[in-house]
């Protein structure tokens, strides 16, 4: 007979810093993962998996950064099954009020024969030194069996009971290639339910990528056959087509409590602040269609869905928009507002900025107030979103001044500083943003190659503040960059200057990895 777990309780683990920042283009420096973190506690997941300390100094110090901030959530660092990878992640998070070491190895004969170059045996001894390696230093050790959904029955149990006899207290299963059915998925944690001797000592967890679309699917079949971990990432962040999205899976267990009886600590008010801010870090703009957090998500365009509405919300509304933050465009503040009024509408929104981030977040308020009659929630969230993304750039822009229109040459007057030095210069291109770009490069020469060029409105209306995104390549190396500002130039500047910021952290990260 299957085993079923007491409780009812699902742990949301979040691993957009991990698992999320590993997909290309959305690295994070450490004060935007620090900002992340924060609205995650708020938001009540359980676990924060902040990163991968052996793989960069970067990795290291933000898992340490993360570890010495967060205080009610467990912080969690991820380590291959070797020595150097353990003591790496447990010094990282010294600091922790609540640390675990989350270690793993392939166990799929794929990954064993040509990624791993080990036989069966081996594998299983590494898992149980790792494991037992990671309790010399905590007593809440998870385990996971990478690829574990294309692993054989016999090897897999095999090795979960080992690593639940070594100290694991929780299992995750991965679907690491994002390759698993939803009924084949949830049969195979029913499988280790029952056949592991000592599964009830350990939580079952789930990993699921989003290869197939069906990373939610075959996490909440998990949770139905006893999984009670959840493993995923804000937007459905995460490498090729992401992670299983923290949203959905919690808003469905939320709104299908007949069929999925559980429950998690997440305030989803929090959502969709969360959702803005991954976004607004790492320049990945949010399909408009996406399941709860789109822009779309909660609005009814159709006239028979409008009228039905009208009369009872549930009529075509399974969820109510409140429910996961989102409230009604509310107008804050002109540019008569003061100071006062402003820091006590940024703490209503859930935002307690130090005095300098205050005072500039103040001063792009009152300029943004002067250009735009009405300013919105929205507004507000872009600007200080724009200071977190911002806080470290050592490339800004000053001052921008554009001729375009007809009769060419379209122009840029542009003055940049770089680490504290203003460049002025003037370039001409074809059409105003070439023209900005082509400045760009003059004051900070580099060969990185422009892919993405990407604007969206924050709000509706012709006086909307334009965000917009630039998604850069050098080397192998991918970042994206956000600007949001009323002039779509200055939006487009700051985004490639933002780009061109986390590319020079990125290429200190690489030298100093080279140099570890
Ligand atoms: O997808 C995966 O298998 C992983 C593991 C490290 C858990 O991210
Ligand atoms: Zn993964």
């Amino acid at each position: 007979m299957s085993k079923s777990p007491n409780s009812s309780y699902v742990k949301i683990f979040d691993t957009t810093l991990r698992d999320g920042e590993q997909s290309p283009g959305a690295s994070m420096t450490l004060s935007e993962k620090l900002r992340i973190a924060e609205v995650l506690e708020e938001m009540g997941v359980d676990v924060i998996e902040a990163g991968f300390p052996i793989a960069s100094n970067g990795d290291f110090e933000s898992v340490a950064g993360i570890a010495h901030t967060v205080k009610k959530a467990v912080v969690c660092g991820l380590a291959r099954a070797h020595k150097g990878d353990i003591d790496r992640a447990a010094e990282a998070l010294q600091s922790a009020a609540r640390k675990r070491i989350h270690t793993f190895i392939s166990t799929s004969p794929l990954h064993m024969k040509y990624k791993l170059q080990m036989s069966q045996d081996d594998v299983h001894a590494a898992v149980i030194s790792s494991v037992t390696h990671a309790r010399g230093y905590t007593d809440d050790v998870e385990w996971s069996p990478e690829d574990g959904s294309r692993s054989e029955h016999d090897f897999l149990c095999r090795c979960v009971e080992s690593a639940i006899k070594a100290g694991a207290t929780t299992i995750n299963i991965p679907d690491t290639v994002g390759y698993a059915i939803p009924e084949e998925f949830g049969a195979l944690i029913a499988m280790l339910m029952n056949r592991v001797p000592n599964i009830d000592r350990a939580v079952i967890s789930v990993h699921c990528h989003n290869d197939l679309g069906l990373a939610v699917a075959n996490s909440l079949a998990a949770v139905k056959a006893g999984a009670r971990q959840v493993e995923c990432t804000i937007n459905g962040l995460g490498e090729r087509a992401g992670n299983a999205a923290l949203e959905e899976i919690v808003m469905a267990m939320r709104t299908r409590k007949d069929l999925l009886p559980f429950e998690t600590g997440v305030d989803t008010t929090h959502i969709i602040r969360a959702s803005r801010l991954v976004s607004a870090v790492t320049g990945f703009v949010v399909q408009p269609n996406k399941a709860i957090v789109g822009a779309n998500a909660f609005a009814h365009e159709s006239g028979i869905h409008q009228h039905g509405m009208l009369k009872h919300a549930q009529t075509y509304e399974i969820m109510r928009p409140e429910d996961v933050g989102l409230t009604k465009s509310t107008l804050v503040m002109g540019k008569h507002s003061g100071r006062h009024a402003f820091r006590e509408k940024l703490k209503e929104m859930g935002f307690d900025l130090g005095e300098n981030a205050l005072e500039d977040a103040f001063r792009r308020f009152k300029d943004l107030a002067d250009k735009k009659k009405e300013v919105f929630d929205e507004d507000i969230l872009a600007l200080v979103d724009d200071e977190v993304v911002r806080a470290n750039d050592r490339i800004r822009v000053e001052r921008l001044r554009i001729a375009c229109g007809t009769e060419g040459p379209q122009t840029a007057e542009l003055t940049l500083s770089v680490d504290g030095d203003s460049r002025s210069t003037t370039a001409t291109g074809d059409g105003p943003v070439d023209a900005t770009f082509r400045a760009i490069r003059d004051l900070f020469p580099h060969e990185a190659k422009l892919l993405l060029y990407q604007v969206h409105a924050v709000t509706g209306g012709t006086d909307a503040q334009a965000e917009v995104t630039v998604r850069l390549e050098e080397q192998g190396r991918t970042v994206q960059g956000q600007g949001a500002d009323t002039d779509t130039l200055v939006a487009s500047a700051r985004a490639y200057v933002n780009a061109l910021n986390k590319l020079l952290v990125k290429r200190e990260k690489s030298v100093s990895a080279m140099s570890a």
